[in-house]
């Protein structure tokens, strides 16, 4: 494709109009600042995507909201730990550059690509290039090349626009980049604004928005919930098209757990080396924090030797057959289950060894037996449980065996209204294994 053509995909008319030169695009963003008329080509985005005058122009002063200022630490600390340092990233609704320019004084970000309706960039730097333009009238394809994207903040306005167009960017930048960062707003906020009705009319509740936005994205990561307006809350999420292998990771933290199962008496004990304990730690089960090269933070639950290989393998069996039932339910018109998940399971660190693995903040929520269920599920959660419950599953190098007499059901209910079902071995099930020599 053509420069000019691509500068006129990027919204850029009077850019390519004025016969920009292509090495201009990567020079600086004065450059483009300078030459660029703001009011013309936003008069120009304005037209080609129908917007009305007030949606054509950056939003000035956002910094200077309260709600804003006072989360704005937090939201920078969290990108800072979770992007790979020396990263490109392409900022989209970028307002004045803050965010980008902070990621780069702390030297996270190598280079970064702001895009905003109107330029009111308030941190001029080589390392931060501005691009003029409404990303609803770009083709994704045309964007800067970079590793990740920054949508902070702006989906919620694009949703307002149109839902297809918004979901189509946003399905675009996933496909196009390694991880995209992003938070909206809330169904938490009450107050009467375009971009709230415009939510609630096409979802009921910020799982269901989520499940239905991030639907391309095979891993999400929740890095941060905090304070929005009204006594609402926004969720920073990390996202990812396709998972990588985790190769490379180490261990933050390891932790115990302490034996019980109401949730007030469950915790998660930090422990220094595994081998110092004194005996092993219940259900000869540890957890593990650990970080990846991608700075991904997962949680690992490790099963100890010498139990491990085979429980392990029974719980990947009964995963797979409860995450099977779990899609067709959700596929089913009934839509009963869209909340619930299982803990994903994977060979990891090596194939022989299976693990759960569960995104970071799933720990810090209430966790549940199975056998409580009565006091925390409605009955359609029971009823899903039941069903599993009853299952024979034959596993492999074991006897078919019946799951109801061989582990608990363990259902975790997040802060965000997924729950999370995963699977505890029981005694029973463990001297079943160790009478095969385990
Ligand atoms: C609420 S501010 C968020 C600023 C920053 N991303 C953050 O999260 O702190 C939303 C920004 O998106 C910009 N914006 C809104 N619609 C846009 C569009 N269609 N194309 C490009 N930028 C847009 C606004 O001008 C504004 O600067």
């Amino acid at each position: 494709m053509k420069f000019s053509e691509r500068l006129r995909d990027l919204g850029l008319k009077i850019l390519a109009r004025k016969g920009f030169k292509k090495g201009a695009f990567s020079k600086g963003a004065t450059n483009i600042r300078q030459s660029a008329s703001s009011t013309d080509v936003s008069k120009e985005i304005g037209k080609t995507v129908g917007g009305s005058p007030s949606a054509r122009k950056a939003q000035r002063g956002y910094y200077h909201l309260a709600s804003a200022a006072k989360v704005l630490e937090g939201r920078i600390d969290a990108l800072a730990c979770s992007i790979p340092t020396g990263s490109t990233i392409l900022d989209i609704g970028c307002n004045d550059g803050t965010i980008s320019s902070a990621l780069i004084d702390r030297g996270v970000l190598k280079k970064a690509y702001g895009i905003d309706l109107e330029n009111i960039i308030a941190h001029e730097r080589p390392e931060f290039e501005f691009i003029e333009g409404d990303i609803r009238a770009m083709d994704i394809a045309s964007l800067p090349d970079a590793d990740g994207v920054l949508l902070l903040n702006v989906l919620h306005h694009l949703i307002r626009s149109s839902r297809k167009r918004a979901q189509e960017i946003l399905d675009g930048l996933l496909q196009r980049y390694k991880f995209v960062f992003i938070d909206l707003g809330s169904f938490s906020e009450e107050e009467d604004r375009g971009w709230r009705r415009a939510i609630g009319r096409h979802w009921n509740s910020d799982a269901e928005m989520w499940d239905s936005l991030f639907q391309k994205a095979a891993w999400r990561f929740k890095l941060l919930r905090y304070p929005a307006q009204d006594g609402g809350h926004r969720v920073l999420w990390k996202l990812y098209h396709t998972p990588y292998e985790l190769r490379e990771f180490s261990v933050v933290q390891s932790f115990v757990k302490t034996p019980g199962s109401w949730p007030g008496d469950k915790a998660l004990l930090p422990i220094g080396d595994v081998n110092e304990l004194s005996k092993p730690p219940a259900g000869r089960v540890i957890f593990e924090k650990i970080i990846s090269a991608q700075r991904d933070i997962f949680w690992v639950k490790r099963y100890l030797p010498p139990l491990r290989p085979g429980v392990a393998s029974m719980e990947y069996e009964i995963w797979r057959a409860v995450k099977k039932n779990l899609e067709e339910r959700k596929l089913s018109s009934e839509k009963k289950f869209v909340h619930l998940a299982v803990s994903e399971l994977v060979e990891f660190p090596d194939p022989r060894v299976v693990c759960a693995i569960y995104e970071p903040d799933i720990l810090a929520s209430a966790a549940v037996h199975f056998q409580d269920w009565i006091k925390f599920f409605d009955a359609s959660d029971a009823y899903l449980l039941g069903a599993f419950a009853a299952r024979t599953l034959s596993m492999r190098d074991l006897r078919r065996v019946k799951i109801i007499h061989i582990c608990d059901f363990q259902a975790v209910s997040a802060w965000d209204g997924i729950k999370l079902i995963d699977f505890e071995p029981n005694f029973w099930a463990r001297r079943f294994l160790l009478d095969k020599g385990e």
